[in-house]
Order: C-alpha cells, then sequence, then structure tokens
C-alpha cells in the first residue's frame, strides 16, 4: 500500500493542531474521511438528491437506485449473500436495539439466557439489560482469560451454555483490547450445541479493518457502523438472516415501512423496508458505499496487514517504555490495530490516562482515553480508564515515532 498516496486522499490531514501536524490515532472511536467518500456525498446532494422509493420523477428514481446500489455493494463487502439482508439502520447500536427490541421481546421469556462477553461495548450489554429486566430474563458473561481472549477453548464455551440459552451476543472485535474473537468457530459449537440459539456479531471494529464473509461466519445477525470504516456518521447496517427478518415484527413504525395503511391496522412491507420506517440517511446510504469501494480497492487483507505492521512497530516501540502497560493479545495474529495502555509513575502510580491523552493533545496527536464506553471490562482490567490508540490505513511509522516521544514528554510532565 501506497502511504503517501493514501494520506493525501485524507483532506483533514493538511491540518494543522496547535501549529503541529495533526497525528490522528482514534481511528477505533471514528475513522477519517477520504476525499473519495465526502465527494461522492456531495455529488449526491449537488445531482440526485430526492426523496427514496416515493416518486415518480428522474430525481426520485435516482436516489432510489444510489440508495439500492449502496445496499449491494454492502452486501458484496461482507459477502452477506442478498441485498435484501442488509438494513440500514443509524449505527451499531441501532442494529443491536432493533434486535433486541423486535426479535428480543417475541423469543425471550422470563429464565431463559441470554449470553454476553466480558469485552462488550456498552452498546451489546445495554440493550439486553433493558430486555432482561422486561421479560425476567437472565443475562450471562463468557470471561476473559489471562491473555485477553475469550475463555472458550477445551470445551470452555460449553459451561456457559445452557437448554435456557436463547441468544448470544459478542463482538467480534475488541475495541479496548483489540482481541479477535473466533467467530466462526464459537458460531460452530453454539451451533453444534443447540442449533436453536440464535448468535448477534458486533462487527463494529472487524469490519473496517479484517475481511468479513457474513455467509461464512453463518451468524444469525450482524451489525456494523459507517463512521468507523471511513464512512460517514448516521448509518449503520444491520444483517440478519431472511427467515428471521420476515418472521420479526417491525422496530420503529410510519411511512415506507408499510405496504398498505387502513384507518385501523397496516400491514408491512417487503423485507428489508420493513425495517427501515421513515426517510432513509440515503447521502449516508452512498457515502458508505464509497467506503466501501476504497477499502474493496485496497483489498481487506492488505488493509489488515498494514495494520498490523503498525501495531507490530507500534508495540516494539511502546514496550520499550519504562512503566508502561499494554493491554491485548500477545499474539499479533489475534488482534488487530487497537492498542490501549497505561502508564505509572516511579511509585506505581496511574498516570491518569486523560492528562497523558491532553499531553498529547497538545503535540497534535489525538488518542482517546478513558473507558472506552466498556466499563465492565475496565472492571475486569481492574483500571478505570486506558489510553488507547488505534489505526486506520492512512497512518504510518513515523507517526508512531513521534507518539512515543510525546509519551516520553507526558511522562516527564505528570512525573
Ligand atoms: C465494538 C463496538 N460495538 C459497537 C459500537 C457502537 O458503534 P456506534 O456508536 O456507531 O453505534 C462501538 C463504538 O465504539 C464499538 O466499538
Amino acid at each position: 500500500m501506497d502511504i503517501d498516496k493514501i494520506r493525501s486522499d485524507f483532506p483533514i490531514l493538511k491540518r494543522e493542531i496547535y501549529g503541529k501536524p495533526l497525528i490522528y490515532l482514534d481511528n477505533a472511536a471514528t475513522s477519517q474521511k477520504p476525499r473519495a467518500v465526502i465527494e461522492a456525498i456531495k455529488e449526491y446532494y449537488e445531482q440526485h438528491n430526492a426523496n427514496t422509493h416515493r416518486g415518480v420523477h428522474k430525481l426520485s428514481e435516482e436516489a432510489t437506485e444510489l440508495y439500492e446500489e449502496a445496499r449491494k455493494k454492502i452486501a458484496s463487502f461482507v459477502n452477506a449473500g442478498g441485498n435484501s439482508q442488509i438494513i440500514f439502520t443509524k449505527n451499531a447500536t441501532e442494529g443491536i436495539n432493533l434486535v433486541a427490541y423486535s426479535w428480543g421481546r417475541a423469543n425471550i421469556k422470563a429464565g431463559d439466557e441470554i449470553l454476553l462477553t466480558e469485552m462488550e461495548h456498552h452498546s451489546n450489554i445495554v440493550p439486553w439489560q433493558i430486555l432482561a429486566k422486561e421479560t425476567g430474563a437472565k443475562l450471562k458473561f463468557i470471561p476473559l482469560d489471562e491473555n485477553s481472549e475469550l475463555r472458550i477453548r477445551n470445551g470452555e464455551l460449553k459451561k456457559h451454555l445452557s437448554s435456557k440459552t436463547k441468544i448470544v451476543a459478542l463482538t467480534h472485535v475488541s475495541n479496548v483490547l483489540g482481541t479477535i474473537n473466533p467467530v466462526k468457530i464459537i458460531i460452530e459449537e453454539i451451533r453444534k450445541f443447540n442449533p436453536d440459539i440464535k448468535i448477534l456479531v458486533d462487527g463494529a471494529q472487524a469490519v473496517p479493518h479484517v475481511p468479513v464473509s457474513i455467509q461464512n461466519i453463518d451468524s444469525d445477525f450482524y451489525v456494523f457502523t459507517g463512521h468507523k470504516m471511513l464512512g460517514p456518521t448516521g448509518v449503520g447496517v444491520l444483517y440478519a438472516k431472511k427467515e428471521l427478518l420476515n418472521e420479526m415484527e417491525p422496530f420503529i413504525t410510519g411511512g415506507n415501512m408499510i405496504l398498505e395503511v387502513k384507518k385501523e391496522a397496516s400491514s408491512w412491507n417487503y423485507v428489508p423496508w420493513k425495517f427501515e420506517a421513515g426517510t432513509q440517511n440515503v447521502s449516508g446510504a452512498v457515502g458508505l458505499a464509497a467506503a466501501a469501494s476504497y477499502l474493496m480497492n485496497f483489498g481487506m487483507k492488505n488493509v489488515l496487514e498494514h495494520e498490523r505492521n503498525l501495531t507490530s512497530y507500534a508495540i516494539d516501540k511502546l514496550s520499550k517504555i519504562n512503566h508502561l502497560k499494554i493491554y491485548g493479545p500477545n499474539n499479533l495474529e489475534k488482534r488487530i490495530g487497537v492498542i490501549s495502555f497505561n502508564i505509572t509513575n516511579q511509585t506505581g502510580k496511574l498516570l491518569h490516562p486523560h492528562d497523558v491523552a491532553s499531553i498529547l493533545d497538545g503535540e497534535g496527536i489525538a488518542i482517546r482515553s478513558g473507558h472506552h464506553c466498556a466499563q465492565p471490562l475496565m472492571e475486569v482490567l481492574g483500571v478505570e480508564g486506558i489510553c488507547r490508540i488505534s489505526f486506520s490505513v492512512f497512518n504510518d511509522r513515523v507517526e508512531i515515532d513521534k507518539l512515543v516521544l510525546a509519551i516520553e514528554k507526558a511522562k516527564k510532565i505528570l512525573r
């Protein structure tokens, strides 16, 4: 990958922060956008903007075609096996809420078990907590082992499953540890235990960084979010198996999701539109398709390799800094380019992650600090907060070298 060329695709990288060139290492929170995405959105508004699926005029036809073409592009990007299984949502969070609300309320009852993991983002915890509270179901969590992986080997996964387990909802990649969970193997094991258990995979941190084939993974539900994969904010995706989408009740209701409305009752539109009520984020879908094309031009294997090379380089450099602890799997093959760390002073006192991040910000370096919307995981790790860097296609080694110098500076200031 030609990193200089790639960097020139991202207009924001020309920015200076406090007079220093921007070093953006917060891609797991949201990624920056290449010109191809920005231009696709601009062109949509300048040339094709109209409401979709409604008008018979030319612009409405064009907008509808662009929106449905975007669905096709996303289906092919994640090898979904069919366009109608791709539902456009606002983000990954909405996709999970849709499943918890629509599938959950029809299928979960008192005493049932919902199995999550200790490394989930709040968006894959809170909707299930609410469902459990409403129905009297129970939440269970797969714990982590000492290498930041799920404790599922040697038959351990089965210990967390029971005849009451109705759904397993787990992240494909941890937003804090970078751990890539072996979701295909996990799903095979769950299906062997009981083929009726449904499985939701949260792919928010996987789709931007690793090749994803949903057909190969074979989950019942798979969600991801546009803004972390170089696309715009306000658009995400829920994939679900066709038979589930057909039997599920709608989540949000109103225009567009109906076939016919009478005064007293209505019938639902076909899948996927049954789950897309109201005017949709058409420009967002167009921008997301442009992001998928941009990534597909590199090939996700190459994206992963580039980001893994950076991860290896960064871990090597960071691990030479005294009193800096890196979290996540030791084995590079089991992680993506998300590196969380904490620093202590000579007496063992934690340098507050926000203080570290503020000093790095002064050097033009954007990193994330805090609980990363994963407070249960923070509790497991025994910390209140953590510093995190996360890579994308445009990052390079020079930025990591500058990060290391800035961390040394932060250590001196906070000593
Ligand atoms: C693993 C994971 N899941 C879900 C989400 C939620 O994404 P969004 O806020 O776009 O819905 C995030 C965001 O950080 C995430 O890292």
